[in-house]
């Protein structure tokens, strides 16, 4: 069996200079968005979290615009990440991915941004991924499986043989939609349709997720059995 990981909100905090970022352009086109709203663009793609804010602010404009604003913003996230180091891995993610190593299992990187690599390098994770996903190899974003179907491929597995852990409910739907067994981390409150929930890594070990994987399979197949009979 093996893992994949989202990166943003589950190994480390980007989303508040994501959304430094993506505000600071709104303010310049006159206008704002808050928090709750900023919840809706997590797990989704550059281009799609643009298109949500301009239609939060009533913007239309053309392709060539939006390309030149996802560059601005991009360069301002670049700014805010560019000191980002091991320090900003969130707790208990090092000593799991540790730990995963040490069991052998195999472990994927999916996600949706196109910064994932560089991300990685700064914060010196990369050697622990078999297998990097990000926006830059799939066609289709979260919700849509795409990115975490290539991992499990690309890792030889099937998807009921790995965990995905993911922040986003967008990313969580995409893991069910691809048959994973999907782990949310945060709060139930926006990931009910998480399989299970972990407030984060903090004293998460190894064993212990097998042991839910092990329950998840007892359901599914107590699932599969009453829908046949
Ligand atoms: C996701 C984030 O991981 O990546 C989104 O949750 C972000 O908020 C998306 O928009 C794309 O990121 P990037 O780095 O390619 O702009
Ligand atoms: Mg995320």
């Amino acid at each position: 069996m093996g893992v994949i990981f989202d990166l943003d909100g589950v190994i480390v905090d980007t989303a508040k200079y994501h959304f430094q970022a993506w505000k600071r352009l709104a303010n310049e086109l006159g206008f704002d968005f808050d928090e709750t709203q900023n919840e809706q663009l997590k797990g989704v793609s550059r281009y799609d979290s643009l298109n949500l804010i301009l239609g939060w602010g009533g913007v239309t404009q053309t392709e060539e615009q939006k390309q030149a604003w996802m560059v601005t913003k991009n360069d301002w996230y670049l700014g805010l990440i560019s000191e980002m180091n091991e320090s900003e891995i969130l707790p208990g993610v090092h000593s799991f991915l540790d730990e995963l190593n040490a069991a052998q299992i195999p472990v994927g990187l999916g996600s949706a941004s196109k910064n994932s690599k560089r991300i990685l390098e700064q914060i010196g994770l990369t050697s622990y991924f078999q297998s990097i996903v990000d926006g830059n190899r799939v066609v289709k974003g979260k919700p849509n499986p795409e990115t975490f179907l290539t991992g499990a491929r690309e890792l030889n597995l099937a998807p009921s043989e790995c965990i995905v852990f993911e922040d986003a409910p967008k990313g969580v739907k995409a893991a069910k939609a691809g048959g994973f067994m999907a782990i949310g981390i945060g709060s139930s409150r926006n990931l009910s349709n998480a399989d299970y929930i972990l407030k984060g890594f903090e004293n998460i070990r190894w064993r212990t997720i097998q042991r839910l994987f092990r329950n998840y399979k007892i359901k599914d197949e107590k699932f599969s059995t009453s829908f046949n009979y």
